[in-house]
């Protein structure tokens, strides 16, 4: 999109000043409203914007979305196109550096990130220090933190040879946390990475291969895993990405801001959906109706998990991907009955007024969970799925985010509504 020069001539009732305020972008700058005052002490106007339902907060060329047509790109690519032709290397690749690489370059990558996939041995000691029932989440976001650790040289950010090394470090790394997140509450061996495998046969082996290390994973579901991580590897200011920048903008380093990406997507309402639709999906399947079900979503009293967007109010594309890769996948394992009552939930969604007006549509978590537990994942897992998938868009954002001249500390203001100046109270006189 190029900016068209355009302005606003905003008149302000209060004073009758006039004030021409430009417009880029479809956009006016929040900090050409602190010219409009009531008078020359006056703090000037803010936009007041509770979770930011109508803010940019930057300028992005990785991902574009258009919500309304249930659009997704990533750096101009159909979604459609990409999960069907790429691959997840080389969709981080892609992110990362905005074109698609040559084969020389798509080589070289893969190698890079392959032979950082085995993780220290300190931090296999801290994943067995865990409880067996521990949430894979708060161990993952432990461990992402603990990574950056080892590597106190990753506070340079202006040494980008050095940033690719952690981002490399990183994406090879959280396959493999993940894979040993279910080895520990399984109560099974660390198995290590193979260089002769690709990333997502990696990562099925890592998670099943048993003590004789006979296991090769069907190629049917290495390539589903593979499309699953494609269509989680980003989508441009979600709440997690949004957290990773925030983060990333006091310019610590970079595993501790994708630490706190971790822990944003670990939300119910964001990441977590996934494993809560399976949940969902399971309590129906044990005996509450569809119609109970969703008298007591549209009375308010829950939510029809993996459902609705803050940004598509049409069809989620990946959703569709996913529910036609359930079918691949089902080919292999056998077909999740629970996927039947996700298609009656849908259908009778589709078509009630309460989700119709709200423009509630399924998204990417509605059906993600099928396809993790046909692959042997529990639903605590589902959201370190997520996780893994999501860590190239994390890290494509974090890198234009610290490149980005416009961008300093992420610093918001507030409204006060607290009490006006008051004198301290003795104890003993309250
Ligand atoms: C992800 O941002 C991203 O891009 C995220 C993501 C990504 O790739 O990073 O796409 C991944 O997080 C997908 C979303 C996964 N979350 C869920 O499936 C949880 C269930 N969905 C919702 O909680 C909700 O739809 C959100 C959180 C996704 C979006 O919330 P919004 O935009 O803040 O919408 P809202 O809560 O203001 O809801 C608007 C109305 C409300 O009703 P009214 O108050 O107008 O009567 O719609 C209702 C809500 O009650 N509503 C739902 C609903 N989602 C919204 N009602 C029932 N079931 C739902 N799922």
């Amino acid at each position: 999109m190029t900016s068209k020069a355009e302005t606003l001539n905003i008149t302000d009732n209060r004073t009758g000043q006039q004030y021409e305020v430009p417009v880029a972008d479809g956009t006016i700058r929040a900090t050409d409203l602190r010219q409009i005052k009531t008078s020359d002490d006056d703090f000037g106007l803010m936009t007041y914007d509770p979770a930011y339902m109508n803010t940019a907060s930057c300028r992005s060329a990785v991902t574009y979305l258009d919500g309304d047509n249930g659009v997704l790109r990533y750096r101009g690519y159909p979604i459609e196109q990409v999960a069907e032709k790429s691959s997840f290397l080389e969709v981080a690749l892609l992110l990362l550096d905005g074109d698609l690489p040559s084969k020389a370059e798509l080589e070289a990558w893969e190698k890079d990130v392959i032979a950082a996939m085995p993780v220290p041995e300190h931090i296999e000691a801290l994943i067995n220090s865990f409880p067996q029932d521990a949430h894979p989440m708060a161990m993952l976001m432990a461990a992402m933190a603990a990574l950056g650790a080892d590597h106190p040289e990753a506070v340079d950010l202006a040494d980008d040879a050095l940033q690719r090394k952690q981002i490399i470090n990183i994406i090879g790394k959280i396959a493999t946390l993940g894979a040993y997140m279910y080895r520990h509450s399984k109560g099974l061996p660390f198995v290590k990475p193979d260089p002769s495998k690709s990333y997502s046969e990696n990562f099925l082996t890592m998670l099943y291969q048993d003590d004789k290390g006979g296991y090769t994973p069907d190629p049917r579901l290495v390539k589903a895993l593979d499309v699953l991580l494609i269509l989680h590897a980003d989508h441009e200011q979600n709440c997690s990405t949004s957290a990773v920048r925030s983060v990333g903008s006091s310019q610590v380093d970079v595993y501790s801001s994708i630490a706190a990406g971790i822990a944003a997507l670990y939300g119910p309402l964001h990441g977590g959906a996934n494993e809560a639709v399976l949940k969902m999906l399971r309590r129906i399947d044990g005996g509450q109706t569809i119609p109970e079900f969703m008298e007591g979503v549209k009375g308010g009293k829950e939510r029809l998990m993996g459902f609705g967007h803050r940004v598509y109010k049409n069809y989620d594309p990946r959703a569709k991907i996913i529910k036609k890769a359930c079918e691949d996948v089902f080919e292999v394992t056998g077909k999740n009955p629970l996927l039947d009552i996700a298609s009656g939930l849908e259908e009778i969604a589709l078509a009630d007024e309460y989700f119709v007006k709200r423009k509630l549509y399924p998204n990417v978590d509605f059906y993600s969970g099928l396809i993790y537990e046909a692959l042997g994942l529990p639903a605590e897992m589902f959201t370190v799925m997520f996780a893994i998938g999501r860590a190239p868009g994390w890290l494509a954002q974090w890198n234009e985010m610290i490149h980005d001249k416009e961008q300093k500390i992420s610093r918001p203001r507030q409204v006060y509504t607290g009490a006006d100046e008051r004198d301290y109270v003795e104890a003993s006189a309250r």
